[in-house]
């Protein structure tokens, strides 16, 4: 395995600017497979399909193009709502598992983010980090993007949105989101994008040492 940098936490914690930073700092590909499930969730609902329907939800996994998700579609609120409740399926998930692993196995690396990358995806990474933020810090940021985008969202409702899917994605059965034991906590509560970069940088030099002297 080259250089594999697992990135995990909540929604709206960094973790995806974080990722796509690192990844021109070190030429290393990133895959957010939060946009993944953003995929399916938005395939299912277009189809009129029902999001807490398992066989219909992994139909759409199983369908889904790798190389198509770029759209603006998979970045709207709806769209994470709809991701996280796909997510909790089991099938779901498996049906998404390799792709994800032949990401990670790509040389001479590769960075993915999102909820069970360290736990599940690629436990053995040598450089894991899970990236937080406190709710309110994580609603401001959203908001202000969601608002950049003409969104007339409030606060509050991002709150609330924030608040269901950190426990929908914390308290489902498969693949939950939880800290790996060995991954580094990075709160980015007090720090801005340039700060938290930094921070995530040393983390991520001082892993590669250990990793290339191993
Ligand atoms: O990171 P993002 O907000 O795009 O993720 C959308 C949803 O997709 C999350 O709330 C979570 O339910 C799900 N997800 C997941 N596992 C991942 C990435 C995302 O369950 N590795």
């Amino acid at each position: 395995m080259g250089f594999v940098i697992a990135i995990d936490g909540p929604a709206a914690s960094g973790k995806g600017s974080m990722a796509v930073r690192l990844g021109k700092a070190l030429c290393l590909p990133v895959l957010d497979t939060g946009l993944l499930y953003r995929a399916v969730g938005v395939a299912v609902e277009q189809a009129g399909g029902d999001l807490d329907d398992e066989t219909q939800s992994a139909a759409a996994a199983a369908r889904l193009d790798l190389d198509d998700l770029e759209s603006e579609a998979f970045r709207t609120r709806g769209a994470g709502e709809a991701a996280s409740r796909v997510a909790v399926h089991p099938a779901v998930r498996a049906a998404l598992l390799d792709a994800q692993r032949r990401f990670a196995a790509r040389e001479p690396g590769a960075i993915l983010d999102g909820r069970d990358i360290g736990t599940v995806i690629v436990p053995e990474a040598p450089c894991k980090l899970f990236v937080t933020a406190t709710p309110e810090t994580r609603a401001r940021r959203r908001h202000l993007q969601l608002r950049a985008q003409n969104d007339p969202v409030t606060f509050e409702a991002i709150l609330d949105d924030i608040r269901r899917r950190d426990t929908r994605d914390a308290d489902r059965a498969a693949a939950p989101l939880r800290r790996a034991e060995d991954a580094a906590l990075l709160d980015t509560t007090d720090l801005d994008i340039d700060a938290a970069f930094d921070a995530a940088l040393r983390i991520v030099e001082a892993s590669r040492g250990r990793w290339e002297t191993s």
